[in-house]
């Protein structure tokens, strides 16, 4: 099925309902055989010795005590020679992107505590962890730097050869910032700081390896076992086929399950080493320090407004710390394409420090850089006096001024302004009388602009059987958002084909098709299109077979509720009533196409945030947000709702709770664990959460008219609710998490000021 041909849907009977996840039951109940429950006949298990020191050599390592420990089966270090696997520790083994080796799989050189040592195999978890701990490793510690304006500084022990600095500054210019600060009538200056945090999904990372012969099957917890595969298989030496990579369930991943853990590699060397199953998953202590977080960012903003709310100038100097290993944190995206500004100029650089490293995590840098812009665009509102949603309001962009000035295939962030300021009941609240303490309350809002890169190739099949049940068989990892349920959703839209009806493959290098990494919240806009083509090629054949038995011409027919009917109605063929249906099965084929190439897809939002916070301890609570989002199509609004309401907790963590802290005198991450990291529980998310989706029937983004929820969720959260700390307290809080120890603080600075 060519999809030129296919026409957007217009009225649906399925897709945009509130349909609860096809596999909720089996979730929830336990049946759901997740990586972290797999148990097979005759398995090991691994661990791993992790560096204690934030920077060390390993000098001498002694393993014979460990061999002869109880259960011990294998003991994995450097000095094997199938372990001397080249690690570009960034972003995974080095694969066809032609990844930089900075590292090996048991680098003798750590450069964060965490870094892996050697590993074991034994008969339970307790004797390969006591053995892990027989393991006597002689040490020579170095000198370490915590944090990157020290990493910075002359004299600082260098992380990298070639010191702290990670490559050239980068740089995006547009226009002529200092024309534009001279022609803005007020011009603001602030820097803005947020912490590093760290990845917790409910399932720990790890994986589990078995051999047969020369194939290798890993069950894996991941967001896209095409990917996994390709790193094994380069880590490995083996060809792509010999490589099997299962992830059924996963239990979330927010970006930090996005490539092959050392953990994955190493579960298959040991498992090769055993002849045995291994299982090697980490404990929640060793995820908080090596499987990857969000960057801290000292984020400068230089910003110029003309009275009447013109943007005339933005100037970012950003720094990003991202750990002992590269990867990119460049913040700088929103400032630049969010709102009509012709003059931008944009510097950024990131620094290495001794730490576990960053890794892509819910909308990379996005949460950053919106902090800084959209408390920035607060900040200008007042100083003009101007409501916060007019200036974004006379702002809104025309085109794609970061690529090429191409337009958008659609823009509802106007739509996300008012129907958001409507439905929260904006200019009420905003007037409201704050309260005479200690409690007082305000609201504020922040907007967002996210952007995917290439959706990839994607290629679904459905099955059509002769009882007019059907199967579907994708690529994609199912993260626990309910990828799976709206990819069924579709083949039942198509083919009236019901829920319960249709068995869903997915995410078995073995069994399904290729498709990308469930990441960058375009996995719907992604795969949906490609089901979306496959079942269309089933309906088809279905029509074809319908107009040979009735004899009718195809033209007269019409494909309504899993039936065929003819003469406007007067004759009706079930699926199950097709003769030539008996005895075989329909397969469709269906092939994502391109993105567009003239325009720009791009999701856009709107938070709208309500917070009381008491001026004698320095609490705060989120009383009520409303996120607005235009991300095209909704495709179930109970799993869309669920990413909206996700994204705003996990916002709520990155504004007040969850923040890295890091010894400078040891060099250790402190709270590496759930008592002392915070991230938000129930009683910490807002006392009432609103999701109001704004579908702009986006035509162009693709075939299903999707443009992805899954970041967009959580980008402006955080700015949402300092822009309505501000508001109630007159406090402007630049670095996050914004904690009552930092605003006692604050307030206790105000009065002193007096
Ligand atoms: Mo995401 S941070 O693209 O999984």
């Amino acid at each position: 099925m060519a999809e030129t041909t296919v026409k957007p849907w217009g009225e649906t009977t399925i897709v945009g309902k509130p349909i609860p996840r096809v596999d909720g039951y089996e979730r929830v109940s336990g049946a759901a055989v997740y990586p972290v429950d797999v148990i097979l006949p005759n398995m090991l298990y691994g661990a791993i010795l992790r560096c204690p020191h934030p920077h060390a050599t390993v000098k001498k390592i002694a393993v014979g005590k460990a061999r002869e420990m109880p259960g011990v089966r294998a003991v994995l270090t450097d000095a094997d020679p199938e372990a001397r696997i080249g690690w570009y520790a960034g972003s995974g083994p080095p694969g066809p992107g032609g990844r930089q080796m900075l590292s090996r799989l048991f680098d003798p050189h750590c450069r964060y505590e965490g870094e892996e040592v050697a590993a074991v195999a034994a008969e339970s978890p307790q004797q390969a962890w006591d053995a892990v701990r027989a393991i006597q490793v002689e040490y020579e510690t170095q000198p370490f730097v915590t944090g990157m304006e020290e990493a910075l500084k002359p004299g600082a022990p260098p992380v990298q050869e070639g010191g702290n600095l990670v490559g050239a500054p980068r740089e995006t210019k547009r226009g002529d910032v200092a024309k534009g600060f001279a022609e803005a009538d007020v011009v603001l200056e602030e820097t803005y700081r947020s912490s590093c945090e760290i990845h917790a999904p409910m399932e720990v990372h790890g994986s589990v390896a078995q051999w047969d012969g020369d194939r290798l099957t890993v069950w894996d917890t991941n967001q896209g076992p095409f990917g996994i595969q390709s790193d094994l298989a380069t880590a490995l030496k083996m060809p792509l086929s010999k490589v099997r990579v299962i992830s059924k369930y996963m239990g979330g991943g927010f970006g930090s399950k996005q490539e092959a853990g050392k953990y994955t590699v190493i579960a298959a060397l040991l498992a090769q080493k055993t002849a045995r199953p291994v299982k090697l998953f980490l404990t929640r202590e060793e995820t908080f320090l090596c499987v990857g977080n969000r960057p801290a960012h000292i984020m400068k903003l230089k910003a110029g407004v003309k009275k009447d709310g013109t943007l005339t100038a933005f100037q970012l100097t950003g720094l990003g710390e991202v750990g002992a290993y590269p990867s990119d944190t460049s913040v700088g995206y929103q400032i630049g394409d969010l709102y009509q500004c012709p003059n931008v100029h944009i510097v950024e650089t990131q620094a290495y420090i001794h730490a576990g490293r960053n890794r892509a995590f819910r909308a990379p840098s996005f949460p950053q850089g919106n902090w800084a812009l959209e408390q920035m665009m607060d900040a200008l509102a007042e100083k003009i006096g101007m409501d916060p949603v007019e200036l974004r309001l006379k702002n809104i962009p025309a085109v794609c001024q970061m690529q090429q000035n191409k337009p958008y295939t659609s823009t509802g962030l106007r739509e996300c302004l008012t129907e958001g300021a409507r439905a929260f009941g904006w200019k009420e609240a905003r007037s409201r009388p704050k309260g005479d303490g200690p409690w007082v309350r305000g609201v504020g809002v922040a907007s967002s602009i996210w952007m995917y890169q290439n959706a990839g190739n994607s290629t679904a099949i459905v099955k059509l059987f002769a009882d007019g049940s059907a199967n579907l068989n994708i690529g994609a990892a199912d993260l626990g958002t309910g990828t799976n349920t709206v990819m069924a959703m579709v083949v039942a839209e198509e083919l009236g084909v019901p829920l319960d009806r249709i068995q869903i493959e997915n995410a078995d290098t073995g069994t399904t098709q290729y498709t990308d990494v469930s990441g960058g919240s375009k996995t719907v806009l992604a795969d949906s299109p490609a089901v979306r083509l496959a079942a269309l090629e089933v309906k088809a054949r279905l029509l074809e077979m319908a107009a040979e038995q009735l004899k009718v011409p195809l033209s007269d027919l019409v494909f309504k509720d899993g039936a065929i009917l003819a003469q406007g109605g007067a004759q009706k063929l079930a699926i199950t009533e097709l003769r030539r249906l008996r005895g075989q099965m329909l397969v469709g084929v269906g092939r994502r196409g391109p993105d567009p190439t003239d325009k720009v897809v791009r999701p856009f939002s709107t938070d709208f945030a309500e917070v009381e916070v008491n001026t004698r301890t320095g609490e705060m609570r989120v009383l009520r947000m409303l996120a607005a989002h235009d991300s095209g199509r909704v495709m179930n609004l109970l799993t869309y709702r669920n990413q909206v309401f996700g994204g705003v907790v996990m916002g709520v963590g990155f504004a007040m709770t969850e923040r890295r802290i890091m010894d400078s005198s040891t060099g250790k991450m402190v709270n590496a664990n759930f008592h002392d990291y915070k991230i938000p529980t129930a009683k910490d998310a807002p006392g009432e959460m609103t999701c109001l989706p704004i579908d702009p029937h986006d035509t162009e983004c693709n075939i299903n008219g999707v443009k992805g929820i899954g970041e967009p969720a959580t980008i402006a959260v955080g700015a949402a609710i300092a822009n309505a700390f501000y508001h109630a307290t007159g406090i402007r809080v630049t670095a996050a998490p914004i904690t009552a120890a930092q605003v006692l603080t604050l307030l206790a600075q105000r009065k002193t000021r007096g």
